[in-house]
């Protein structure tokens, strides 16, 4: 889609909005608050399991108010609006709530790395910096703070429930959600995942993970039919959702455009029911992605609980399907007591949000703590960074519109910035579907600050000699480049685009103390590595994005955060050197006034096949003995640290122990990773991440960490028996700062 067309789509829907407002306020102004919850119904006593006040109300309810809560109320372009949608809060799904038995709407918000649609419903909301930097800090406690701001923002604004908790394993480097997704690691990216909805729902927010599952790539995500053995995804993408929803017990799982082994992943029996609520005994709802849903009996059968955005399938036909009895009143019943003891659990109907004014300031705090968290130093040779204020006397900014903002990721999870896009005259910025949108954070205006003797000066890039000239001329030069990702696109490639590899190469050959700060979603290739002295992965760095940079650069803060993703050394090394692309038979046309009908009655499938199966990440480049860029795990401090006296103590939960000792001259924070070999037998890649811990320690101070490992991630998963199985033989554990530095090694014999 051009970007002409989204914005014509957009502006469109806005048109098509106010008229429907318009029309529909006065007769919805009559009916009964939707959104009253509460009351002094049996249900309501909080002592009361939730699964038992589910049932409660269940009983009480006539099929019409089952089939409310079965679906949303629709969406222009995407499934024709019901007149109570209206009573949205502006996110993108509005569920109509049933007042008569005190049960409130249910006020979705896509929240990946802030509350979306802030700006159209005039609030605010905190960038984040990207979900990816959330996972790069490797910190269980950062994320559940990144959930809870989340949390708090969307009760602020009126929303009781998050659409954010993407977790699609880095299989395709080129995703163009890689941003909103938390890398390549089954076990960081769950464990990441639970944090963050458990401080979510902490706040009294319903959680949601997504996209259930294997919606690796965005090309033809509507169409695709991906491909892969069970065990593969079982040990891979599924594990991840598995850890993240068992470690959080989140109450909403959303199911992923694609189809799965040959049924779309909204009315996939073996990814709903068998998997997930089965297996894993999810007890949440399982809602479809915003027209994910593709019938009515099928779907209902596989698992999936809730249609959205609207009632395709599941409103009047759903209705009429029970009453032909071709679905069941025990599955609607099933379907029901999912969301309402969803709403129980969470606490949605005991404490319903209140708008408030967000906590700005307490939000620029998290999203800078995160921030100086999760940006990866690279590269420092000669220890070039951190600079120091009284020794430079001249430095040159270049690139990126560093004098005014950082990128941002877009597509759903788009956070608006204040007082519009960065790059645009004040008042002029709108956040348009795949706009390229900036936030006014300025690293110009913070690296003057930290050097207030030094003559800072700034030149956009444009002109290559021009910038080269300016870094010849100052003692550092530092350059900002970014790979812009959005929803609904895959990188062309993973290069840095618009000439920006020309640009670093001719200010390195200028100046020999380069510094590369990169705003990327995921990896980029570099093919100035050698040349640069020193780099800095910022990722999407959030509202107050410069400030943690220019802390990091000067050293205010020492880095601490390690790759949650391979950057590797060029895409031929990739498993699937390209993207496959959909032919035009599997790509809707938003031309269409009824493209919502070519999308529900299912675009033409075409392939994609994982055959790399469980090889993902690092896990493939290990395998295949292909040396990377940066590894999987790794990331600069300025300090050093060494690690010693490794024990590991077999047992159900095998625990490893050892000593990491800060051997550098100022305090730091390391990320301890654990890795395992499994015996021969298994077949699997040489090694898996089996746990990890961030440890602080002070210059000189050497600290006992201990890690118990779950045996889940010790096993592999037979598919025979559809279990787990620990394999008897010799499991090798190895400890190290980064999946190819690993100095402890020790076998040991499990049975
Ligand atoms: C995205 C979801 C999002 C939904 C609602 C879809 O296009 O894939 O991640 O939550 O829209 O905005």
């Amino acid at each position: 889609m051009s970007e002409d067309t989204i914005m014509l789509l957009h502006v469109r829907s806005l048109l098509n909005r106010f008229i429907t407002l318009a029309i529909l306020i006065p007769v919805v102004a009559l009916l009964p608050s939707l959104a009253q919850s509460g009351g002094n119904h049996p249900w309501m006593n909080t002592s009361l399991a939730p699964d038992e006040r589910a049932s409660m109300v269940v009983k009480e309810m006539t099929l019409d108010e089952k089939i409310t809560l079965l679906h949303g109320t629709g969406m222009k372009g995407l499934s024709p609006m019901s007149p109570l949608a209206v009573q949205s809060d502006g996110g993108a799904g509005y569920v109509v709530g049933i007042p008569r038995l005190g049960i409130p709407g249910i006020q979705m918000s896509d929240a990946a790395y802030g509350v979306r649609s802030s700006g159209e419903n005039g609030r605010y909301s905190t960038a984040l910096p990207s979900d990816v930097a959330g996972a790069a800090s490797w910190d269980l406690e950062a994320g559940y703070q990144y959930g809870a701001l989340i949390g708090r923002e969307l009760r602020a604004q009126g929303y009781n429930m998050t659409l954010g908790g993407g977790i699609n394993l880095t299989r395709e480097p080129r995703n163009g959600r890689t941003f909103e997704y938390l890398g390549e690691d089954p076990v960081l990216a769950g464990k990441m995942v639970g944090s963050v909805m458990k401080g979510l729902q902490a706040q009294h927010v319903i959680g949601d993970i997504k996209h259930y599952a294997l919606n690796d790539q965005e090309s033809g995500r509507n169409a695709v039919n991906v491909n892969i053995d069970k065990r593969s995804a079982r040990e891979s993408d599924l594990l991840a959702f598995e850890i993240g929803i068992k470690e959080s017990d989140v109450a909403a799982v959303m199911c992923s455009y694609n189809r799965v082994n040959g049924d779309y992943a909204c009315e996939n029996q073996w990814l709903l029911t068998d998997v997930l609520k089965k297996d894993w005994n999810f007890k949440g709802f399982v809602l479809s992605d915003w027209g994910g849903t593709h019938s009515t009996e099928k779907a209902s059968a596989a698992g999936l609980d809730h249609e959205e955005p609207g009632e395709l399938f599941y409103g009047p036909e759903l209705k009429n399907a029970v009453e032909a009895g071709k679905v069941s009143q025990a599955e609607i019943d099933d379907h029901v007591h999912r969301i309402l003891r969803s709403m129980f659990a969470t606490g949605v109907i005991d404490d319903p949000p209140r708008k408030s004014v967000v906590d700005v300031m307490g939000g620029f705090e998290v999203a800078q703590a995160i921030e100086e968290q999760g940006a990866v130093l690279l590269k420092n040779d000669n220890a070039q960074l951190p600079l120091d204020a009284a020794k430079v006397h001249s430095i040159a900014v270049i690139g990126a519109h560093a004098d005014v903002g950082m990128i941002s990721g877009g597509g759903s999870a788009q956070v608006d910035p204040p007082g519009g896009n960065a790059i645009m005259p004040p008042g002029k910025g709108n956040t348009y579907w795949q706009y390229h949108i900036w936030f006014p954070t300025s690293p110009l205006k913070w690296i003057r600050a930290k050097a207030p003797g030094a003559n800072v000066q700034f030149n956009s890039g444009e002109d290559q000699a021009a910038a080269a000239a300016v870094a010849k001329s100052t003692d550092v030069a530092i350059v900002f480049v970014h790979q812009w990702e959005s929803e609904g696109m895959d990188l062309a490639s993973l290069a840095l685009p618009d000439h920006q590899d020309e640009l670093i190469a001719k200010v390195a050959a200028a100046n020999p103390h380069t510094v590369v700060v990169i705003e990327s979603g995921g990896a980029v290739t570099m093919p100035w590595v050698g040349q640069v002295s020193a780099i800095l992965e910022a990722w999407y760095a959030g509202s107050r994005g410069s400030d943690a940079v220019a802390n990091v650069l000067f050293g205010d803060v020492n880095p601490s955060a390690k790759l949650p993703l391979t950057f590797p050394r060029s895409e031929a090394d990739l498993p699937h050197p390209t993207v496959v692309k959909p032919g035009p038979d599997s790509i809707p046309n938003y031309r269409q006034h009824d493209v919502w009908k070519q999308i529900a009655t299912g675009l033409a499938p075409f392939q994609v096949t994982y055959n790399e199966g469980l090889k993902v990440g690092y896990k493939w480049y290990d395998a295949e003995n292909k040396p990377v860029l940066f590894p999987f795990g790794f990331g600069l401090s300025y300090t050093t640290y060494s690690y010693s006296n490794l024990k590991v103590t077999a047992g159900k939960n095998p625990r490893v122990t050892f000593r990491v000792t800060n051997t550098g001259s100022r305090a730091g924070a390391e990320v301890a990773e654990v890795y395992a070999s499994l015996p021969a037998a298994a077949a699997e890649p040489p090694k898996r991440l089996v746990g990890f811990s961030k440890v602080e320690l002070k210059a000189g101070e050497s600290k006992e960490v201990s890690v118990e490992v779950h045996p889940k991630y010790l096993s592999i998963f037979n598919v025979d028996q559809n279990a787990w199985q620990l394999l008897p033989g010799d499991y090798g554990f190895m400890v190290g700062g980064s999946s190819q530095d690993l100095p402890l090694k020790q076998t040991v014999s499990l049975k």
